[in-house]
């Protein structure tokens, strides 16, 4: 059993979900995070459930090893595809993000029409609108599958015409619904948060559900006596970021998002756990 002073596993298939790991670094500083980015098989959105959850097995074997005391699911596609699987064979508890997503979503929603923009394999699951359908049956859910955003995130266009328009047609069709809440349901979407709210305007809400999954697992670890007592911010224990693929790509991305200029980025061959 991992002491409270461990690290936590946050892992993506590139680099989305750093978007979650900088929730969690700002809602729980003392927490020690060791991310894992699978830059060599990104994108997963468009893999088979079969192969999203050996991916996921694999990474979840490698972070073991880092003698982790918690894991953030920080992918909605191995969340949707894999969770329930994986949760069963490992003693330490984890988390995904689309059950936090789904919540903050129907809390929010007044017209009761609520959009999704992820993977083509997140909402292909229809795992938010299973859950959503929990909450409120009488929430009606629109998926959209969006598979070039991913792409154009890992290659860092986050400000770009081609991304406009990429996202202006993926999007014409809920607007047409007459959505008020939209949930960024992949990780690697909030980094277009800005180019999504400038099609959408203000009367539909962005909903990132980073910050719900970062409050979810404060609490559990809360709960379960498991947050870190020491001040990090007093040591130099930093994060901790491996990718399994192009290190130097992913560390100079990960250091312009969490705004750290010196973090390090190490490659680890995944296929080996
Ligand atoms: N960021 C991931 C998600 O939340 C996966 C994106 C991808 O690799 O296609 O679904």
């Amino acid at each position: 059993m991992p002491d409270a002073g461990a690290p936590i596993g946050v892992f993506d298939s590139g680099v989305g979900g750093l978007t979650v790991a900088k929730e969690i670094m700002s809602q729980i500083p003392n927490e020690r995070i060791i991310y894992f980015g699978d830059t060599a098989r990104v994108p997963y959105g468009s893999k088979s459930k079969t192969t999203i959850t050996g991916f996921t097995r694999q990474i979840i074997r490698f972070l073991m090893t880092q003698k982790v005391k918690a894991l953030v699911i920080a992918c909605n596609t191995m969340s949707a595809y894999a969770i329930d699987e994986v949760e069963k064979e490992i003693s330490i508890p984890i988390i995904g993000v689309v059950k936090p997503g789904a919540r903050v979503a129907a809390a929010q929603t007044k017209n009761k029409r609520i959009g999704v923009i992820a993977t083509e394999g997140t909402i292909g699951s229809g795992m938010y609108q299973r859950f959503i359908a929990n909450i409120d049956k009488d929430v009606l859910v629109l998926g959209k599958a969006c598979p070039l955003f991913c792409p154009l995130v890992e290659e860092g266009m986050l400000d770009d015409p081609v991304t406009d328009e990429i996202a202006r047609r993926y999007l014409k069709e809920l607007m047409e619904k007459d959505i008020d809440t939209l949930i960024m349901g992949c990780t690697h979407y909030p980094l277009l948060a800005p180019t999504l709210k400038k099609i959408v305007g203000e009367k539909v809400r962005l909903v990132n559900p980073a910050y719900e999954t970062a409050r979810e697992l404060k609490e559990m670890l809360s709960d379960t006596g498991m947050l870190n007592p020491d001040d990090l911010a007093k040591q130099s224990k930093g994060h901790e970021f491996y990718v399994s693929d192009l290190a130097d790509k992913f560390r100079l991305f990960a250091a312009k998002i969490l705004d750290d200029p010196g973090l390090t980025t190490d490659k680890v061959d995944i296929e080996k756990y």
